[in-house]
């Protein structure tokens, strides 16, 4: 069975071990509410490494006072019989961990309400933090760049798995971690999607049938757009943004976009509309949207995000 570490000295003493015995560990940090997108991380993550340690933290310093901190989905019994059933079907019998650290004790100097005036040490990754998801959402990638820094200073992973489905948090991790000379290689693993396409998410929960099947619209307009590109190199990002816009439109009425827009990965510097695209260089085309949440005590909107590669 999975072994359960609540408090950071266990996981220390744990990993102190690792060290002694010269095993490697590999680390998937999530918030929980486990889905197949995670599972694939563990599963890579048992593969590669002797041991695997799952964090579940839902960690407050990446929500605005604003978002859904206290309606995010939880549920510790239902994701430790998830982690335990793929960790009993590993033929290898490798250990497996899961650490559930409390907030007073991931956060000693506390979260203040406005988080702009948060006190004590930070990580801040300027350069890719303010493109896309950092545009709708000032504080959110120092709060999961803080984070995954304090997580790598107790786990000390020799491998850090995260997903395509948030393209940009792995840009800027791979940023803090080579800019701050962190001894852990980062490991990014394709996006799981459901039958329709629509990428898994622990806040799908929060939609009804009807919006949820809707919702693959998302995954297919960007394949189109990439579609309309392959038949023909020279149409500009304006043109793919608004056939991707409309497409939306077309299935659900009330989905309304947060943005549409295409940036190379190695910087996240935005292409421009009147652009073509530069087959020279990778770029990602990503997109949010605000969808209506399946109930009244529910009231207003899940914001879904997703995104696919234009390679060479
Ligand atoms: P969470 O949303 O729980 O996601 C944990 C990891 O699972 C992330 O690396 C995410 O990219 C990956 N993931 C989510 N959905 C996926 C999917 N459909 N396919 C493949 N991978 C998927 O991301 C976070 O938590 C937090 O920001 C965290 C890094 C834990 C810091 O708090």
């Amino acid at each position: 069975a999975i072994r359960v570490f609540r408090q950071i000295g266990d996981i220390r003493t744990f990993r102190r071990d690792c060290w002694m015995k010269n095993l490697s560990v590999g680390f998937v940090p999530t918030m929980g509410y486990l889905h197949e997108g995670h599972l694939s991380l563990v599963k890579k993550s048992l593969e590669d490494n002797d041991v695997t340690l799952v964090s579940i933290f839902v960690n407050p310093a990446q929500f605005a006072p604003t978002e859904d901190l206290d309606a995010y989905p939880r549920n510790l019994g239902r994701d430790l019989q998830l982690l335990d059933s793929i960790v009993s079907d590993d033929k290898l019998r490798r250990v497996a961990g899961v650490f559930t650290p409390s907030v007073s004790e991931m956060y000693p100097s506390g979260i203040p309400l406005d988080p702009s005036k948060q006190e004590g040490a930070f990580v801040t990754v300027a350069g890719v933090s303010e493109q896309l998801e950092g545009q709708s959402r000032p504080q959110f990638f120092r709060g999961v760049a803080t984070v995954v820094t304090k997580l790598f200073n107790i786990v000390q992973p020799t491998i850090a798995y995260f997903g395509q489905k948030d393209i940009q948090q792995s840009i800027v991790i791979r940023r803090m971690v080579s800019d701050l000379l962190v001894d852990t290689k980062i490991d990014v693993g394709a996006t799981v999607r459901d039958q329709t396409g629509l990428a898994l998410s622990s806040r799908n929960s929060y939609l009804s049938d009807e919006v949820r099947s809707q919702a693959c619209v998302l995954y297919r307009s960007m394949m189109d757009a990439r579609q309309a590109f392959l038949n023909d190199k020279s149409v500009t990002v304006a043109s793919l943004k608004s056939q991707i816009q409309n497409q939306i439109a077309s299935v659900n009425d009330k989905f309304t976009i947060d943005y549409v827009e295409f940036n190379y990965t190695d910087n996240l510097e935005y292409l421009v509309d009147n652009a073509t695209i530069d087959e020279a260089r990778e770029c990602v085309l990503s997109l949010a949207v605000r969808v209506p949440n399946s109930n009244t005590e529910n009231v207003g909107t899940t914001r879904l995000i997703d995104n696919i590669l234009f390679k060479k």
